[in-house]
């Protein structure tokens, strides 16, 4: 997937530096891939001084943030730099180059640079990071209009440790600071995690080495004595909420972002460390939360979630999709998209999920999508002697609560369509259907509609306040 760069850069004006001090937040460059010997560029996000050594968190420009990472001087590649453009009415500069001192002086000491103050226009002192400062302060001015301010409920203060921006929080997708990864390790139950993505957890949390959470009702502590301290009080052993469907080890929790919004709130903050492109809202009222969880003797684990409007005016099925990481790539996130599609069949609706999805949500999504309409294909019989079997798209709607624009989607993607003596005839190879068998067979945990124990609730009924 292509990311879009935040910044124009004269790709022609390209130096070599002679050292790394020259090098400022916003110039790209060839960058060692941490544990690879690949030099892929990447853009300086941010610059620090950690014990008299300069590091650098940078953005590999082909590449989705998660791989984003801190690096040394000695992985940057300085014979091909290209700096920022300059934005000549605010600056006038001819250079993009700043010197060592400026850059320090910039970039403070030992700790993770933050984004400078708006740059007067009448700036005498011009440099490359301050062009810089000032065209990200710009851009955050203009986010700023756009995002509300949502108040923190009192409720979700947790030993003392308020979430950010004492009491309100906006989250500003495009700041340099919600581009770095803020938290270096979650423990959740006995997995030790490294997030992918920033998350508001609270400033003081966020300076530790580890955050710990209960794996149960998610509230987080600075240190694994307190998460013990906690434990003891805590008698959770599921998600709150109703167990909706269990098969075997597999449970379904619904929690309503109302009834249950601290343990939301908490749900959203720690889905934020591995999901980059979606907002983070504090207001959970108008959404359920289906927590998928494996039992064993110890409760029942959080394996993963969807999110999901009580209502969708867009016929949205799935706000925000997730698979803990130790959980991924086992076919949970197909069981939870699965089960997504199940609600839907049992609410008599297509749906679809939220856009955008993420790279690895489209992955799934087509997969799944591919799967189920193969699947249909292979199960039609002739309806008579020499008759071809017929189905229309609206078929297949119906029968998989797939929304029609990704049934289309999906056909164009397989390249299954032709188009023959004016008709549309889906031939399908004897490759695919031995390559489709050999996917099923993989896939061996799926959902049981019999285990579903849910009515669907018609939420334009009820009364505003009961939401
Ligand atoms: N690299 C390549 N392929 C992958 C990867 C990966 N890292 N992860 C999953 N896939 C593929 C799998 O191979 C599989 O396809 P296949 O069966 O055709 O081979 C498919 O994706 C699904 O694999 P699962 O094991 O069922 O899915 P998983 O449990 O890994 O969960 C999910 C997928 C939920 C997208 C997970 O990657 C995740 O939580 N990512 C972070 C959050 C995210 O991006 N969520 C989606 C956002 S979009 C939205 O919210 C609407
Ligand atoms: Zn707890």
């Amino acid at each position: 997937m292509k990311v879009t760069s935040k910044l124009d850069f004269d790709e022609d004006f390209s130096s070599i530096c002679e050292s790394t001090a020259a090098l400022t937040e916003g110039c790209r460059l060839p960058v060692r891939m941490h544990k690879t010997d690949d030099w892929p560029l990447a853009e300086i996000v941010s610059i620090k001084d950690s014990e008299g050594k300069r590091q650098f968190y940078v953005h590999y420009v082909d590449f989705n943030k998660r791989l984003d990472e801190w690096v040394e001087e000695e992985d940057l590649d300085t014979r091909k730099v290209q700096f920022p453009r300059r934005d000549g009415t605010t600056t006038g500069a001819s250079t993009g180059v700043t010197t060592p001192k400026k850059h320090h002086s910039l970039a403070g000491t030992g700790s993770v640079s933050r984004p400078a103050s708006p740059v007067p226009l009448n700036n005498e002192i011009v440099n490359g990071n301050a062009v810089l400062a000032a065209a990200l302060q710009k851009k955050i001015n203009r986010k700023r209009k756009a995002v509300p301010v949502v108040e923190i409920p009192e409720e979700n203060s947790q030993d003392g440790l308020t979430p950010r921006q004492s009491g309100s929080m906006v989250i500003h997708q495009d700041d340099v600071v919600t581009r770095m990864k803020n938290v270096e390790m979650i423990e959740l139950g006995r997995n030790r995690i490294k997030p992918w993505y920033f998350s508001p957890y609270p400033q003081e949390l966020c300076q530790t080495p580890c955050i710990y959470i209960c794996e149960f009702c998610l509230k987080y502590r600075k240190s694994r004595k307190c998460l013990e301290r906690h434990l003891i009080k805590c008698n959770l052993r599921h998600p709150p909420g109703n167990e909706i469907y269990r098969k075997h080890t597999i449970s379904f929790f619904e929690i309503d972002g109302r009834k249950n919004k601290v343990y939301a709130q908490n749900l959203c903050l720690l889905a934020k460390l591995f999901l980059d492109h979606k907002t983070l809202y504090y207001d959970t009222d108008p959404f359920l939360f289906y927590v998928m969880t494996e039992f064993d003797s110890r409760g029942f684990h959080i394996v993963g979630y969807f999110s999901k409007e009580k209502e969708s005016t867009e016929d949205y099925n799935v706000a925000c999709i997730l698979t803990m990481p130790p959980y991924q790539r086992k076919g949970y996130g197909k069981l939870l998209i699965e089960f997504s599609y199940e609600l839907s069949k049992f609410e008599g609706k297509t749906g679809s999920p939220e856009k955008p999805l993420s790279d690895l949500g489209l992955l799934s999504y087509r997969s799944y999508w591919a799967q189920t309409i193969l699947e249909i294909f292979i199960a039609q019989k002739p309806s008579g002697e020499s008759e071809k079997p017929h189905i229309t798209i609206n078929d297949i709607c119906e029968g998989t609560s797939i929304k029609k624009e990704d049934v289309i989607s999906t056909l164009q993607n397989l390249n299954l369509i032709n188009y023959y003596k004016g008709q549309y005839i889906v031939c399908i190879s004897r490759e695919i259907i031995d390559q489709h068998k050999k996917a099923m067979d993989n896939r061996k945990i799926r959902i049981d509609s019999k285990c579903l124990h849910w009515t669907p609730k018609d939420w334009s009924k009820r009364s505003k306040w009961y939401k």
